[in-house]
């Protein structure tokens, strides 16, 4: 039993140009149809990217506490259907009901905050050298914006960043995952329902390469917000470096987490089994490398094999299944091309390595969770991101290694160490290339209010959530008012 969206543009739902459509089925059971989708293109782009530029002049002019007023609304009405959402993005992308349900709350808690930046928004006021002259930072909206969301976490990232685009005064085109569409419309359809003000936001359904393609190649759009996989993300970038868009990634990982011989024990193997299986290891954040102190990795070991041995593999609906599967079947290939690779490279498989078929597995895209042993640096099952419920021990001597291990790939969104030494604890801090580390906790879980993104090839240097969330958006204006009635020359001293 589907339900069918085409495309939101200036405030209707319409087909597909072509009138083309394409299915969303549940990764837990390929035989349920959520939807059928307008499968858009070029044509819908430029449609959608109009809308949104004749909205933008009088939204660009709109009190700013009113624009977010708009997100507030959408938190409250996003409380009020948590529930019947977060079932709905277990259906639609398979994690467990719990972890759909924690998505939306990121969305709602995400919500609320950048509804409060309504009323603050701030700028500065700055003095000048010279009397009676001041100056004055505004913010000023880019103008439109592209959304590009990945599947993972339908509702949280959307509204990472649609929220502050609404906030700052540009209108949008939102291209979400083809894997997530239901999701997607849901939300935006909310937005219709507070009665956001026509082409501010618009939605189009479809296929990064035709769909997102244009919409990154299109000249009226100023700004590209994209979360995905770094091949794409390199040619986003390539693409906006010629046509001077402004361009925001946050791309893939390799992260780590380093248990020292001090740590509590108990911790670090319930956070390594969370970070490396939670939402099936498709998390930018996840934990794809342990790294661990030759001392206690012995009894690391076997107590995280104990755990990831009690693990429940199966649809995310059921309450007692803690790996749910992965999102369809090329993500499922290339999970166990990397199973393959590892074997071959050396790594030693310790548990899990295949898929789960047959019986109420029979129809889904399920792969046992993954623990490699003896998997060292330079391996590409070390180095490059799986998105997928694998992970793997790399053994260690000093927290010097550990973190020269740590740094050793091209990415750096999230570390972890488990440790109390508080010498430890600060050359981590300091040495660490991520751009969040942890101590005592693990790498995923990110809270709404702090920045969020990474170094080297995890992004290109902005941050999402948190207060540097309206930077991705906006412009510093800066404004010189003379009230001397003369004129005055800056740094003209004689
Ligand atoms: C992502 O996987 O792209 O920190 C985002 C976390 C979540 C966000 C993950 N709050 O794990």
């Amino acid at each position: 039993m589907g339900r069918d969206f085409g495309n939101f543009i200036n405030g209707e739902w319409v087909e597909a140009v072509s009138g083309e459509t394409f299915e969303s089925r549940n990764p837990a059971d390929t035989n349920e149809v959520l939807g059928n989708f307008a499968r858009s293109a070029a044509a819908d782009i430029d449609r959608a990217v109009q809308a949104a530029r004749e909205a933008y002049p009088s939204w660009m002019m709109t009190p700013v506490p009113e624009r977010a007023d708009y997100v507030l609304r959408v938190a409250l009405l996003l409380e009020e259907r948590k529930e019947e959402l977060s079932e709905i993005m277990t259906r639609e992308m398979g994690k467990t009901l719990k972890e759909s349900r924690a998505d939306v709350q990121e969305g709602i808690d995400f919500a609320h905050y950048m509804a409060g930046e309504g009323r603050r928004f701030f700028g500065q006021s700055i003095p000048a050298e010279l009397p009676n002259k001041m100056y004055m930072t505004l913010r000023h909206p880019i103008g439109v914006v592209g959304l590009i969301t990945p599947w993972n976490f339908p509702i949280a990232i959307p509204l990472w960043k649609i929220a502050p685009a609404i906030v700052s005064g540009c209108t949008s085109v939102f291209k979400p995952a083809e894997d997530t569409p239901l999701c997607a419309s849901l939300l935006v359809d909310m937005f219709r329902e507070v009665g956001l003000p026509p082409g501010v936001m618009n939605l189009v359904n479809g296929y990064g390469e035709d769909a997102g393609a244009a919409l990154v190649d299109h000249p009226d759009v100023r700004a590209i917000s994209f979360t995905g996989s770094l091949e794409v993300g390199r040619l986003i970038n390539e693409k906006c470096g010629r046509s001077m868009k402004r361009c925001s990634l946050e791309l893939g990982s390799k992260n780590a987490l380093i248990v020292m011989p001090d740590a509590q024990l108990d911790l670090a193997v319930e956070a390594s089994a969370w970070g490396a299986f939670a939402t099936s290891g498709q998390r930018c954040t996840a934990t794809s490398r342990l790294i661990v102190h030759d001392e206690i990795k012995p009894d690391f070991t076997d107590r995280l094999l104990d755990r990831v041995h009690s693990m429940k593999v199966g649809n995310g609906l059921d309450p007692d299944v803690e790996l749910a599967p992965v999102i369809n079947e090329k993500q499922k290939n290339r999970v166990l091309e990397y199973i393959n690779l590892g074997q071959q490279e050396g790594a030693k498989l310790l548990t899990g390595g295949e898929e789960v078929s047959g019986g109420a597995h029979a129809n889904g895209y399920f792969i046992a969770p993954t623990v490699f042993d003896n998997m060292t640096a330079d391996m590409r099952i070390a180095r490059e991101e799986i998105f997928g419920p694998v992970t793997g021990i790399i053994e260690i001597d000093s927290i010097e290694e550990a973190i020269a291990i740590a740094n050793g790939t091209d990415y750096g969104l999230s570390c972890s160490v488990y440790t109390h030494d508080i010498t430890n604890t600060f050359k981590a801090v300091q040495q660490l290339e991520f751009g969040l580390v942890y101590i005592n906790a693990p790498t995923i879980g990110a809270e709404i209010q702090v920045p969020f993104g990474g170094m080297k090839n995890t992004g290109n240097g902005h941050r999402e959530a948190g207060p540097q969330s309206l930077d991705e958006f906006t412009e510093w204006k800066t404004v010189g008012i003379d009230f001397s009635g003369k004129l005055q020359r800056a740094q003209m001293k004689e």
